[in-house]
């Protein structure tokens, strides 16, 4: 992985001290909390619903064993014992001490991590591929060029204020895990007609209250340009971005507003003033970046364990995680193991500590000391032996990380919500946990197959509900929470068979008690009408929501679901975060 140098150090290094001095100020009263926040907010500290919350960046959702450990340390040192993965490959602590914030920003300095650009209109944490450098159907490593963009886009003076946060994703294999075309810009890897490596560009999509599908602008753009070009992107938006209204300042709007086709003029445009410029990327500048990803010292080892099959037909346990969480390897004897952090009760994308650190051992004893995490809010260990997996089930099932649920109904995606969040409208985690309980028969989950669920407590779409098979939203309707359904989104992986689709609304919305029984009609009449091995999110192509629809609101549920006129158009806050 990439390794700092001198220079990165410094950056860092003297960012906590600023950071250190612009507390200490603040609480000598010498900065009113006006003039602190947006320090503190060019810091990753956010003022929550009951404390700070403290957003700290994954590069391409990328970590070291050391570095987990040091997320672990600060969880146990400074927060409430546990952190919580995003959807964007962040860690959020929700419970730190605004005295600590310096320390701990030092702490992660030492293990070359940081908080910067977590906030802020600026361009945040690039996200990629969690299976980036060991997937069979990769076409390039996605990490170097993710890295060359991080590089340049820390600090870059002409984009720190944009009219809005930006979010890049970039995707290096055949299939879509980075979720591309619901990003700012989505950068698809690819090859040209010749071999050649290149890109498909996508600009404007996005989630929050106008959700959209990024659209191409450009099919192939090869690699060298990948920096002009996306300059030539983010100076159009900064230039003509709409600053006046905060609900309209994404880039999607622009590109909406604009025309994708215009948009692409006025970049191609822009761009003849930098294309072929210094700033072209040099074969030597993407093997020395390449250089930090070199594949690890894999040992040869037969594709087939014997051990790792005796194991598989003498478990039913085991054999069931193996068919969930363990992914294929570009490597012979090697796979790629994903650890689920939603077991029933358990916050998604919470881990406590102890987790943490059970992972980082685990990261060096049965691979080469490395970590991902996903967008679905998961951890990742890359290089796993085969022979090893059956210890490692053994352990992770004690840890509570080797719930066989990957990609079924409970490995739900959500937001913190009203638990956490001040721009909420109604809580996701609790919702999330009722859910988890109905459907805690694992045989009856294995049957439903392949379904995600993800629940947003607010328009914001923290927790990516416009792409869920089923997405749950948090309506407010008049100081009580509410929930509206949507059936048919899909983020561009092979679980929605590769297709990027924003839900369709189903009807009026449902109080918190109503979800499991929703949740339960919905999976009944996909059982109903199921074809052979379709799956849900392929039945609601094949039919449509209709059938949902009427399947749901036909007869009355337990709850009462009167009175919901005015709950689902009220919007979520958004607010300068
Ligand atoms: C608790 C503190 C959080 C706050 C205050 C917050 C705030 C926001 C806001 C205001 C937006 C809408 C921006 C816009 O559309 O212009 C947003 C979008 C988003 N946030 Fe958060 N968020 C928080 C936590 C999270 C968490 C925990 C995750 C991941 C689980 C997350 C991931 C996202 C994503 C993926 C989007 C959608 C981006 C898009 O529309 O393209 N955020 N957030
Ligand atoms: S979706 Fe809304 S409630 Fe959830 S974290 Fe984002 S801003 Fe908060």
């Amino acid at each position: 992985m990439y390794v700092y140098d001198q220079v990165d150090r410094n950056l860092v290094n003297e960012r906590v001290a600023q950071y250190r001095d612009q507390v200490r100020r603040f609480l000598a009263g010498d900065l009113s909390e006006d003039e602190f926040r947006p320090l503190r907010l060019q810091n990753g500290l956010y003022m929550q619903r009951y404390a700070h919350m403290l957003r700290v960046a994954i590069p391409y959702g990328l970590l070291s064993a050391t570095q987990l450990r040091m997320l672990a340390s600060i969880a146990r040192r400074y927060d409430r014992g546990y952190g919580h993965f995003t959807t964007r490959q962040n860690i959020q602590y929700n419970w730190p001490r605004l005295e600590d914030s310096p320390d701990i920003l030092a702490d992660l300095a030492s293990v070359e991590m940081h908080a910067i650009q977590t906030s802020g209109n600026c361009v945040r944490n690039i996200t990629s591929d969690e299976f980036a450098g060991v997937a069979p159907d990769e076409v390039l490593d996605p990490r170097p060029l993710a890295e060359i963009l991080r590089q340049w886009s820390t600090f870059h003076p002409e984009f720190a204020f944009l009219p809005r946060k930006f979010k890049i994703a970039v995707n290096g294999a055949e299939e879509d895990r980075a979720a591309t075309a619901f990003h700012d810009i989505g950068l698809y890897l690819r090859r040209g007609p010749d071999g050649e490596v290149g890109m498909r560009v996508l600009v404007g999509g996005g989630m929050g209250r106008t959700p959209v599908i990024g659209p191409v602008i450009r099919d192939f753009l090869p690699w060298q340009h990948m920096n002009t070009y996306v300059e030539a992107i983010l100076r159009v938006y900064n230039r003509y971005g709409r600053r006046d209204n905060l609900y309209k300042a994404r880039i999607k709007i622009l590109v909406k507003a604009l025309g994708a086709e215009e948009f692409a003029c006025q970049v191609e445009e822009e761009w003849v003033l930098t294309r072929d410029g210094p700033d072209t990327l040099t074969d030597q500048e993407l093997a020395r970046v390449s250089a930090y990803f070199a594949p690890p010292d894999y040992a040869a080892r037969p594709a087939d364990d014997a051990e790792f099959n005796r194991h598989a037909s003498e478990n039913a346990g085991f054999a069931r995680w193996v068919g969930r969480a363990i992914n294929a390897h570009r490597i012979p004897g090697y796979r790629a193991v994903v650890l689920s952090l939603k077991k029933t009760g358990v916050p998604p994308g919470d881990a406590t500590a102890e987790q943490m650190d059970l992972v980082a051992d685990w990261s060096e004893r049965f691979g080469f000391g490395e970590v991902r995490v996903s967008h679905e809010q998961n951890l990742i260990l890359p290089d796993v032996r085969a022979n090893d997996l059956f210890t490692l089930w053994e352990e992770a099932r004690h840890a509570g990380l080797a719930t066989p649920n990957l990609g079924l109904l409970t490995d739900i995606i959500a937001c913190p919500g009203g638990d956490f969040c001040s721009l909420a409208n109604a809580k996701s985690i609790p919702i999330a946990e009722a859910i988890q309980r109905r459907f805690d028969d694992l045989d009856f989950l294995h049957d439903i197959g392949e379904l995600n669920i993800n629940i947003s407590g607010c328009m914001n779409s923290c927790g990516h509900h416009h792409a869920g098979h089923i997405g749950i939203l948090g309506v407010d309707k008049d100081g009580e929470e509410w929930y509206q359904v949507s059936v048919g989104g899909a983020d561009g992986s092979q679980a929605g068979r590769g297709r990027s689709a924003i839900g369709k609304v189903i009807g009026p919305s449902f109080k918190a008690d109503d979800m499991p029984d929703v949740i339960s009609r919905l999976v009944d009449i996909y059982l109903e009408q199921r074809e052979a091995d379709e799956r849900f999110i392929d039945t609601v192509a094949r039919l449509g929501v209709a059938p949902f629809k009427s399947g749901v609101y036909g007869s009355p549920l337990r709850a009462s679901t009167e009175n919901r006129e005015g709950a689902e158009n009220r919007e979520g806050a958004a607010a300068d975060v």
